[in-house]
């Protein structure tokens, strides 16, 4: 099988895109990040991208007529560079059709609430507002909706009745950066499988050589 290429657009920090990179570069996801999109001049997922060695591209929202046309711009950069994978790693953008059709079922979302509930830009401010007792992080294929798409991955932690904001976003966070990677292994070891709604996670194939092993 032909090594998987990774697209991720990211906004800010870049957290998420470096846990998938370390597992990638210790070994235990057979892909490449070939670019890092952000529409953040100054994003520091674009340091953290250029310090391993990755192609990195800003592209300017200002500069395009809309999002459609933002979007297509993406899409062609991802086509050119022959992406398999895109993952939106913080990217604070709503994503159109232009980018979703040519790549269905190809582009992750990591989202730091357990969808269906809290959906939008501030996941983890409307679950402590809210009073929920549970709270998590979801990897999911991106549609045209707002995190509506496909749940591939889920993982929950308790919220606290004296949780902020930012204690429960980093409660979190040590979760999105384990079940992301995870997601990532998943589809790179075409190991995904949709049907409608549903993600199917098929079981690891027995590799040739244990097969070899168990008849000897
Ligand atoms: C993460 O918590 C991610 O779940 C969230 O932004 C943060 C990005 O952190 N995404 C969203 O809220 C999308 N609606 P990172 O830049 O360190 O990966």
């Amino acid at each position: 099988m032909e090594e998987l290429r990774i697209a991720v657009l990211a906004s800010g920090r870049g957290s998420n895109f470096q846990a998938v990179q370390d597992e990638i570069e210790s070994g235990k996801i057979r892909a490449r990040i070939v670019l890092l999109v952000s529409d953040k001049k100054n994003a520091p997922a674009i340091e953290r991208a250029k310090l391993r060695g990755i192609e990195t591209m800003y592209l300017n929202p200002a500069e395009f007529p809309d999002r459609e046309a933002y979007d297509a711009a993406i899409a062609s950069a991802l086509r050119k560079r022959q992406v398999g994978l895109v993952l939106l790693a913080g990217f604070m953008r709503v994503v159109t059709a232009g980018l979703i059709r040519p790549f269905r079922n190809k582009i992750m979302n990591i989202h730091p609430a357990l969808l269906p509930a809290f959906p939008g830009l501030h996941g983890q401010r409307d679950a402590v507002k809210y009073g929920v007792k549970i709270s998590g992080c979801t990897v999911h294929f991106v549609d045209e909706g707002v995190d509506t798409g496909p749940i591939i991955i889920q993982a929950a932690v308790p919220a606290y009745d004296n949780d902020t904001e930012d204690t429960l976003s980093a409660r979190i966070l040590k979760c999105e950066h384990k079940i992301y990677p995870k997601a990532v292994k998943l589809f790179a070891e075409g190991r995904i499988e949709v049907d409608g709604r549903k993600v199917v996670i098929k079981k690891q194939k027995k590799r040739e050589d244990d097969a070899l092993i168990s008849v000897a």
